[in-house]
């Protein structure tokens, strides 16, 4: 089997595993405890505090742990608008998020709140002019996400933010697809609250983290003790967190050699694709993207027609195929890609492990499977993909 699906998850890198063994039976102990056993927990838990702060160059005490990134973006969209419905209920978001937020979205449009879901360019990106013409008055939150995980598009953050501090509105990202990635540096960036997910960057899953500064007030979401600062209330996953701090400090250290490398595993895929089936498509722009991404079209192929024909290549579908109609991913339809097109799109996703041997053997397998016809051309209908 060949991976090329790490933006659905990454495995645990061996660093984080072995940093983690320890927490599962030999080192224990509740960290609100004030004793020796406690007070080990709490050490390990400001340690890694410590290492998500760097990633995200922050202040340690702006870290919420979370379960990942749903979490995250819950604590970060509900919490906000709760805290601070007085001053206006309008929020911003893009056609592009990701379901942790557009259905975190779609609930407070129930509470009470109007939503603006801003349009993409043909390169998948919010155009910095449409957010300028979307802000109202009450609008208290712009909420729009740094990457995304189907086309790895990366958006325009700096100017976004500035244009919401302009306005009186305040700005989160959803970064968990760019965390690990591209540099991800609140400081940099002067957004407000950043969520990320410690299985998108070799952490464990069921782990991530809210980066919210000190200016920010929120509302908890859930009720219980005082941990995290009461926005996070239940005693702390504290295996999991040491794994997604050493997953950080991995992530700072190596963030331009993986980069680099991201970049050169998936060019290569993508030029050996295009020399023997030169009608291959990018869905996206090749600027301001993801190095690990490549969505690609296959023209006259549905995804999972194609996916089928090479089972020992990993990767994710465009479009998917429910109860016999294929769907196509609401991403796509937002960059405004034929439907013809976008039924035949598949999401490639290298990592950190991919090797140059696994990418030319996949090459190879695609490039013979698309020498056979496809079978078929399904109706085909728009409804939510993209959850991963
Ligand atoms: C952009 C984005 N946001 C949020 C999430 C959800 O993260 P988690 O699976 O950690 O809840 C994902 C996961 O696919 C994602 O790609």
């Amino acid at each position: 089997m060949i991976y090329l699906d790490y933006n659905a998850t990454t495995p645990l890198a061996p660093e984080a595993a072995t940093a983690m063994q320890p927490y599962l039976g030999k080192i224990y102990g509740n960290p609100s405890s004030l004793h020796a056993y406690g007070q080990q927990m709490r050490l390990a838990l400001g340690k890694a505090r410590q290492q998500v702060a760097n990633l995200l160059n922050c202040y340690p005490s702006q870290i919420i742990f979370t379960s990942g990134g749903t979490e995250s973006n819950n604590l970060a969209l509900i919490g906000y608008t709760l805290a601070n419905r007085r001053e206006g209920n309008h929020i911003i978001t893009s056609q592009i998020e990701h379901p942790a937020i557009l259905n975190v979205c779609s609930y407070l449009e129930t509470r009470g709140f109007q939503i603006s879901y801003l349009p993409v360019n043909h390169a998948g990106q919010v155009e910095p002019e449409t957010l300028r013409k979307a802000i109202q008055p009450n609008t208290i939150l712009v909420s729009i996400m740094h990457a995304n995980n189907e086309t790895g598009a990366i958006q325009p953050i700096s100017q976004l933010v500035e244009i919401a501090h302009a306005n009186n509105a305040v700005f989160h990202t959803d970064a968990a697809q760019s965390c690990g990635k591209i540099a991800v540096d609140v400081q940099k960036m002067k957004v407000d609250m950043l969520s990320m997910a410690g299985h998108k960057l070799y952490g464990p899953t069921g782990c991530g983290a809210l980066f919210v500064a000190s200016h920010i007030k929120l509302q908890n979401i859930l009720f219980g003790a005082g941990q995290e600062l009461g926005l996070r209330p239940g005693t702390e996953n504290v295996v999991s967190i040491v794994g997604l701090g050493v997953a950080c400090k991995i992530a700072t250290e190596k963030l331009t050699e993986n980069n680099n490398w991201l970049l050169k595993c998936s060019d290569r895929f993508y030029q050996l694709i295009k020399e023997a089936y030169p009608d291959v498509r990018l869905n996206g722009s090749w600027q301001d993207k993801l190095p690990n991404t490549l969505n690609l079209s296959f023209p006259g192929w549905q995804a999972q027609e194609l996916l089928e024909q090479i089972p020992q290549v990993a990767a994710s579908a465009g479009s998917a195929c429910h109860s016999g109609q294929d769907t196509i991913s609401p991403v796509l339809a937002a960059l405004g890609i034929e439907l013809k097109q976008a039924q035949g799109s598949i999401r490639f996703s290298t990592g950190r492990f991919t090797t140059l041997e696994e990418i030319d053997l996949a090459a190879k397998l695609i490039i013979k499977a698309l020498q056979k016809k496809p079978i078929s051309q399904n109706s085909v209908n728009e409804t939510n993909l993209g959850e991963t």
